[in-house]
């Protein structure tokens, strides 16, 4: 069954996919590519990270102006410790002028910013900066941006389990409390719904870590384009592309119906 028509101009089919109530309320983005875009053009891979961060930029704007709820995106992970430090320290600097911006013009913006992940041993400064985004996101009615940075999906599930733990072991909850519900509670992702679409650039057909336990249902568009190049176009067409299949969770599908 085709679910919406096709039409030559894809903004006109992200506004029938928009009318027709099929736009994905969350995205998330695994952005990755930023060190082979930078080594194809002999660059070192931190002006790949550079230019990662201002497509970055780009892509967010879009997603507030077509109407996504939410958007979370992949920029640190709790294994990427294990690259040069001299790479760590350029994608953390990145980190801080992003969050400077993001304070700067959060309001003239009216996007709302929520960082996911081990926060725990950021410098000062950054978590400075990370609780005044929090403040003015108070203040902010539109899209949410969820940046995970030192994030992983077993780690956020450990930390979960753990204050579980603590909780049981206070006496504040007990075992049978324990469902689903109760986990996602304790996630860092707290209150926010599902991603409905997941997207990785530069062509890996993997997950590496991310969000393991949100992304159970999520639709998956992998493209080989590395992030530096992922243009709006191929959001929209990513966006067409989710529009387009059939979401089951387990059930039957539009066309199909139990025969007795
Ligand atoms: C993604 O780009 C950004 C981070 C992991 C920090 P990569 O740096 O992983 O780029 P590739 O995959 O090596 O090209
Ligand atoms: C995933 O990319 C992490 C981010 C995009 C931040 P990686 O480059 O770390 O993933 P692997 O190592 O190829 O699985
Ligand atoms: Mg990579």
């Amino acid at each position: 069954m085709k679910l919406f028509q096709r039409k030559k101009n894809p903004a006109a089919d992200i506004e029938d996919i928009r009318r027709q109530g099929r736009l994905p309320a969350h995205i998330a983005i695994i952005m990755d590519g930023n060190g082979r875009w930078a080594e194809s053009r002999g660059l070192p891979r931190n002006a790949g990270h550079a230019r990662g961060s201002e497509n970055f930029d780009r892509i967010a704007t879009l997603c507030s102006e077509l109407g996504i709820r939410y958007l979370t995106v992949y920029a640190f992970s709790t294994e990427n410790w294990k690259r040069d430090p001299e790479e760590v320290r350029g994608i953390f600097d990145l980190f801080r002028k992003y969050l400077k911006k993001s304070c700067d013009e959060m309001l003239a913006r009216n996007v709302k910013l929520r960082i996911f992940g081990d926060t725990s041993a950021f410098p000062e400064d950054i978590l400075a900066l990370i609780g005044r985004a929090a403040e003015l996101s108070e203040q902010t009615t539109g899209m949410q941006v969820n940046v995970c940075i030192n994030y992983g999906g077993r780690d956020e599930i450990v930390h979960a389990a753990k204050s579980l733990a603590c909780d049981a072991a206070a006496g504040r909850i007990s075992p049978e409390d324990v469902d689903a519900a109760a986990v996602e509670a304790r996630l860092y992702s707290a209150g926010v719904p599902d991603p409905d679409l997941l997207i990785r650039t530069g062509g890996d057909m993997r997950v590496s870590n991310f969000l393991l336990w949100q992304i159970a249902y999520s639709e998956l568009y992998v493209t080989d384009t590395l992030w530096p190049a992922f243009s709006g176009e191929e959001l929209c067409r990513a966006i067409i592309s989710f529009a387009g299949r059939d979401r089951r969770f387990g059930g039957y599908g539009k066309s199909s119906k139990p025969r007795r």
